[in-house]
């Protein structure tokens, strides 16, 4: 990205309107580079720049980063016709480039990230990077003790392959919570099917060891923390050129039939 004034800079991270902004400056309440900046029109980079307002670091384009929980009803899609999307749930300042993390089922709640970071969300996604998610899972009969034996097997949901082992843990009558290390479309409720249950009830609680913030009400979304970014860095792993095109593109429509965006 290349140098643009601040107050363009702030606006279009999120930080409030144009004349919002410009208040914040001149009150002294931004800083670049650790310095004081009071006009509006000073040009920086925030791909370079360090540039805090109230304390907070603006992410530069390509690494903005939201958690959402995602209430039942929406579609992980950025645009749709007919429903309403998980996009529709961030502040308009903050849509800008963001793209769901993956896909959630329309009547999926829980955590959904969502970035304008086409290379790391593109290696959270990755089959080969077995990144963890974790569910709590609803089923309409009792779930049988051996069904976790089953899922750690790996079970035959009419894919080519059979499932990677997964962890079936915390029975409690027809609830439990599951953890899985790929991202199959409706795998969950597949998983389940193949062993004669239904699922009623979905909600994912982590992935890539990052946890939804309790505190976060359905349907509202706030920004990571850099330590919650330093560990999605970590599940996700190095670069590595095997991973193969890394354009956000991808991520983009509903319609991407790409199955490890498909979850
Ligand atoms: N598995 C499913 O079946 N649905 C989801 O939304 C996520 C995982």
């Amino acid at each position: 990205m290349s140098r643009e004034r601040l107050d363009k800079i702030l606006a279009g991270a999120g930080a409030g309107s144009r004349s919002d902004v410009k208040k914040l400056i001149r009150a002294g309440r931004v800083t670049v580079n650790g310095e004081p900046a009071l006009r509006p029109e000073i040009k920086a980079d925030p791909a370079v720049d360090e540039i805090v307002a109230d304390g907070r670091r603006i992410a530069p384009e390509g690494e903005r980063w939201f958690m959402l929980h995602k209430p039942a009803g929406v579609v992980s899609a950025v645009r749709d016709a007919k429903e309403k999307t998980v996009l529709d749930l961030i502040a308009p300042g903050d849509r800008r480039g963001l793209f769901p993390v993956g896909r959630l089922d329309k009547d999926t709640t829980g955590l959904l990230l969502l970035t304008d970071d086409g290379a790391l969300a593109h290696r959270l996604l990755s089959p080969r990077r077995h990144v963890d998610k974790i569910y709590l899972v609803r089923c309409r009969e009792e779930i049988p003790p051996e069904t976790a034996g089953r899922f750690l097997e790996g079970l035959d949901i009419g894919d080519e392959k059979k499932t990677l082992p997964a962890v079936l843990e915390d029975i409690q009558g027809n609830t439990c919570r599951v953890t899985l290390r790929e991202g199959r479309y409706h795998q969950v409720k597949r998983m389940f099917a193949a062993v004669g249950n239904e699922v009623t009830g979905l909600h994912r609680l982590a992935m890539g060891g990052l946890f939804l913030d309790e505190d976060l009400k359905p349907g509202t979304a706030r920004r990571l923390t850099p330590e919650e970014l330093a560990q999605l860095r970590q599940a996700a792993g190095p670069r590595d050129d095997a991973d193969g095109p890394e354009e956000a593109a991808e991520f983009e429509t509903e319609e991407s039939t790409e199955a490890d965006v498909e979850e």
